[in-house]
């Protein structure tokens, strides 16, 4: 088979407006670098959280956008029958470029299906990983597929490693950790780990309305992961939890934290050395709930003296703050990331990155 390069990108993300799309960029960045008139270039990536086949969640819209950002036809491969997509890929000429349905349309993909595994790397000779926001997970396309080929980390996910390691390893005091965004259940689990690192952690978004459970606060409709209301009790505990003061409420759920909160958060990041900010306040895409977010990222913004980090970029770009945020001189690094860049800050293991890390030499047989 001539040289196939299967290449793991993030495209989790929301179609519109690409042009903002921190993940997006990056993918077309490494696909700039690897792709070349003497190789073929298959795109693996997932999008959102699928029970089986959900069309919204297909990745056939990207193959367009990102001919358009490559200058090069990307042609768009479904993934029901992997025999057929191989033969599709085999017979096309070198400089090709092919991207896969999303994966988690497979059965197997988010239980490390060897098997699965197996099927995706006959689709190539040699496999980059350089999806870091999924890297700690262990999924067939990360982390057992890299039995089956030559496997390295590509440019994006060594970025990450190295500015996420330099952050952690001089941990400047005080450490504020502040935590956003919808997917609770990952994150109230994370915040204990990073609690013995931490000086203080701001919460808002559903991680908020979990701890705000946990502490009596009655959230009627809001978004909260029950089963992480103990966990949340026991982190309260520690004295390091700041939960939102008021909130911004749209009928009966809370969207945003309120504007006293957000006073009170952004002078605790004022006094901040290390600033680690996952996720946004509230429902920021509607501008009646952006405020809470927008007072962080100002806040963040105009700490000269802390070192950031920013997960999930994506918040940051959609503020309209992407120009200050990619300036040098304000010592913050954007990560791709959100819940990987927590679990990394954490130490925690993280099977997709230990998968590629790992010494490859040695391969089984396809
Ligand atoms: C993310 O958005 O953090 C990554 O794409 C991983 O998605 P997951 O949390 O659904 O595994």
């Amino acid at each position: 088979m001539a040289r196939t390069i299967l290449v793991r990108l993030n495209l989790d993300i929301k179609e519109k407006p690409i042009g903002a799309a921190l993940r997006f960029n990056a993918a077309v960045d490494e696909l700039r670098k690897i792709s070349k008139p003497n190789n073929k270039v298959v795109i693996l990536s997932h999008r959102g959280r699928p029970q089986g086949v959900e069309k919204k969640l297909s990745l056939r819209p990207f193959a367009p956008l990102l001919s358009k950002a490559l200058r090069k036809k990307v042609v768009f491969l479904d993934n029901a029958d992997l025999n057929k997509a191989r033969k599709a890929i085999e017979a096309a000429p070198n400089g090709s470029v092919f991207l896969l349905e999303n994966l988690r349309f497979l059965k197997g993909e988010t239980e490390n299906d060897p098997k699965l595994g197996r099927a995706l790397a006959s689709l190539g000779t040699e496999f980059i990983s350089d999806d870091f926001a999924t890297s700690h997970r262990a999924d067939s396309s990360l982390s057992a597929i890299t039995a089956f080929l030559p496997s390295q980390p590509g440019n994006l996910l060594r970025e990450e490693v190295k500015n996420l390691s330099m952050a952690m390893g001089d941990t400047k005091k005080p450490f504020v950790l502040v935590v956003g965004g919808a997917k609770a259940k990952d994150k109230v689990g994370v915040i204990s780990n990073l609690l013995k690192k931490a000086d203080l952690v701001l919460v808002g978004g559903a991680a908020a309305n979990t701890f705000l459970k946990a502490d009596g606060v009655d959230v009627r409709d809001s978004l909260y992961e029950p089963e992480m209301v103990e966990t949340a009790k026991k982190l309260m505990r520690s004295g390091k939890i700041e939960t939102p003061e008021d909130f911004l409420w749209d009928g009966s759920k809370i969207l945003d934290i309120g504007p006293k909160t957000a006073k009170t958060y952004a002078a605790y990041l004022r006094g901040a050395r290390l600033i680690v900010w996952n996720g946004p306040m509230g429902m920021f895409e509607r501008k009646k709930f952006s405020a809470g977010t927008a007072a962080v990222a100002r806040a963040v913004l105009r700490n000269g003296r802390a070192k950031s980090v920013i997960g999930g970029g994506e918040t940051v770009a959609a503020l309209g703050l992407r120009k200050q945020v990619q300036n040098p001189k304000t010592n913050i690094f954007v990560s791709t990331g959100g819940g990987a860049m927590l679990e990394f800050l954490a130490g925690e293991r993280m099977a997709g990155l230990e998968a590629v890390f790992k010494d490859g030499k040695k391969k089984r047989k396809k």
